[in-house]
């Protein structure tokens, strides 16, 4: 099967962070988001093994013995493409094999499918993904639904996630048999006529891509799938476990702080080649560590933590200098970055080689773009810098 991730968007609610890297080569817990995106299509063929035992998805009957194989994953590209083809020169992401289907102009979630799609010759059942997911769903029992929808005339099935706020999601209301009545792109809460939200996980017929019209802007969530609901012929089934969509500030800090905590609890090293230096604490390689670090937190080689310096629940990438007296918190800090004497950062994200002077504080969600300098004493709080510079 073809899984075709859909990673080409500008990811402007993310900036500055997005001004010289697509979202998904931004460091989710060390590693770019895309290899943990992925992990979600690795994961198979092993999963169909252990298929749910009693074959009942969603309460209905599921056929047995669904080949669900990702062999081939289409990375439908748009926005800095050389990023990507930079970082994986030999199409290999994580022992997954990927293809790059570069859009000559944005096309939008709809028109990226129907290209990506035809640049790999789709023919039979894919799926496509929002490569800005972050998900522990079952992809396999999601295809497994979809052929038994597809004997009811589904041409397509989206996987729902269930949230306490729909207002920023497409929210979907389906009947019984979870075929899609109403399809409500950010509803006001009174209009939301469920929790259940879109998840940006979909299993498609090629059919699907006749609906597109070809080298357009097309929504697929705005365009297409109102199309298939009138058809009767869009469904959808709850999914369960695991899911962010990190698309602001706020959501790619938490993806960090849950996968921080997802490693605390498993074996597994957060990053190849991370060690454990204190419990709940990685190093990757020797960064020297005089203050304190705090659990769950990652430290990349090179790093300096000063004395007095506390860094908790947080992740610093390489050859950072973390200055004596400073305070991180809930925080993600890339490479190069310097952070002067008994300044302090909170619920925030410094981008590659900040410098932040110092008793300077940056709190509540502030993002501060590649190379900026924030002067000595000052106090950003919710705030992005720089602004307009691209
Ligand atoms: P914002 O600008 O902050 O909304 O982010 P975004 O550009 O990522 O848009 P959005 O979150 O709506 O996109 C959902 C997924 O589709 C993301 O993984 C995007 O990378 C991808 N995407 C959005 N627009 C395009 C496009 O025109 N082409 C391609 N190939 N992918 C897209």
């Amino acid at each position: 099967m073809i899984a075709v991730l859909l990673v080409g968007g500008e990811g402007t609610r993310l900036r500055p962070l997005t001004y010289h890297f697509p979202k998904q080569i931004l460091p989710v817990a060390g590693l770019p988001m895309i290899e943990r995106v992925l992990k979600q299509f690795a994961a198979y063929p092993a999963d169909n093994r252990l298929s749910n035992p009693d074959d009942v998805v969603g309460g209905r009957e599921i056929p047995q013995n669904t080949d669900v194989t990702f062999q081939e994953c289409v990375l439908s590209l748009g926005y800095k493409p050389e990023r990507f083809v930079q970082t994986y020169p030999d199409g290999l992401i994580d022992g997954l094999r990927v293809s790059y289907a570069v859009e000559p102009e944005p096309l939008g979630t709809g028109g990226a499918v129907r290209f990506a799609a035809e640049h790999v010759g789709v023919t039979e059942t894919f799926v496509v993904m929002n490569g800005d997911v972050l998900a522990d769903i079952s992809v396999y029992d999601l295809v497994r639904v979809h052929f038994y929808n597809r004997r009811h005339g589904a041409l397509a099935t989206i996987g729902l996630v269930e949230v306490d706020d729909p207002s920023r999601y497409g929210v979907v209301d389906m009947d019984a048999s979870g075929q899609v009545r109403q399809f409500v792109e950010k509803p006001s809460p009174d209009e939301a006529p469920s929790n259940l939200i879109n998840g940006g996980i979909y299993v498609l017929e090629p059919q699907v891509l006749d609906l597109i019209p070809v080298n357009q802007m097309v929504s697929i969530e705005r365009e297409v799938f109102p199309e298939l609901v009138a058809a009767g012929s869009l469904y959808a089934t709850r999914m369960e476990g695991y899911w962010l969509d990190t698309g602001t500030p706020q959501s790619y800090i938490q993806a960090n702080m849950d996968y921080l905590e997802r490693y605390m609890k498993l074996s597994d090293p957060p990053v190849a080649g991370a060690n454990q230096i204190a419990e709940g604490v990685w190093a990757v390689g020797h960064p020297i560590v005089r203050g304190s670090v705090l659990p769950p937190s990652l430290v990349m080689n090179g790093s300096l933590i000063e004395y007095g310096a506390v860094v908790s629940h947080s992740v610093i990438g390489e050859n950072c200098i973390i200055g004596s007296g400073c305070r991180v918190d809930r925080s993600v800090v890339m490479g190069g970055v310097r952070m002067m004497q008994d300044s302090a950062l909170e619920d925030s994200v410094l981008a590659a080689m900040v410098e932040v002077g110092e008793g300077a504080q940056i709190v509540q969600g502030s993002v501060v773009g590649e190379g900026y300098v924030v002067t000595s004493g000052s106090v950003l709080s919710d705030v992005r810098l720089p602004i307009n510079d691209q």
